[in-house]
């Protein structure tokens, strides 16, 4: 299988999911690590392993006379041309921070993954350990789910739970729920690559075998 890794900065998530591919021996290769920002810190470590990097930098997409969902359009369609290019069985968006347009979402319908640092469905959107500390939850955590053309929805994969603990600040919350998170995701991405997981009725089943 051929997995496309789309990041927007630190790009941590995509490092794991590397390093799970290579030291795990998945059925799979990491073909390429595309970032809509050039100066985006993970494609140092994507190009230093190997891997294929491209950058689509979406202001670029801003023409003179275009609105903001005309460059939107024009940004996705560029970056489907580049990802495709790679003939991904799976794209994996690992901290990119752009909202996609529906023809983008239903391309890749069924074969592309986000994660998100909350427990979905609870705060979508940005923010979320802010938004949850100011709420007073007492647990908090990420979510790898089947991207939908709704944000930040579809189909739930796997998720992990940590506390909330006095004195907690955003930074403390989320260094503790990154760590899970590099855990969960190449994890369910092996899933995705062993053939593990199936939509049914919209929810993920997962096939007997799982590890
Ligand atoms: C992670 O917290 C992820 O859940 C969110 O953005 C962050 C990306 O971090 N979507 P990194 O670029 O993988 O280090």
């Amino acid at each position: 299988k051929r997995i496309v890794i789309l990041i927007s900065g630190r790009g941590s998530n995509m490092e794991a999911i590397v390093r799970a591919c290579a030291a795990e021996g998945w059925p799979a290769q990491i073909a390429a690590v595309i970032s809509n920002k050039p100066d985006a810190a993970g494609l140092n470590f994507a190009a230093a392993h190997g891997i294929a990097t491209a950058v689509v930098d979406h202001k670029a997409f801003r023409q003179p006379g275009m609105d903001a969902q005309q460059a939107r359009e024009a940004f996705d369609a560029e970056l489907q041309r580049v990802i495709d290019g790679f003939a991904p069985d799976l794209v994996v968006l690992a901290g990119f921070m752009r909202i996609l347009t529906p023809a983008f979402t239903a391309h890749y319908a069924e074969r592309m993954l986000n994660i998100h640092p909350s427990l979905l469905p609870a705060f979508t959107g940005l923010h979320t350990h802010a938004r949850a500390l100011e709420m007073g939850c007492k647990f908090v955590g990420a979510t790898v789910h089947f991207v939908t053309a709704e944000l930040d929805h579809g189909a739930i994969v796997a998720q992990a739970v940590a506390p909330v603990l006095p004195g907690d600040d955003e930074d403390t919350l989320s260094a503790r729920v990154l760590k899970l998170e590099h855990r969960m995701y190449p994890q369910a991405v092996r899933w995705f690559v062993e053939g593990q997981l199936r939509l049914v009725d919209g929810r993920v089943e997962q096939l007997s075998g799982a590890s």
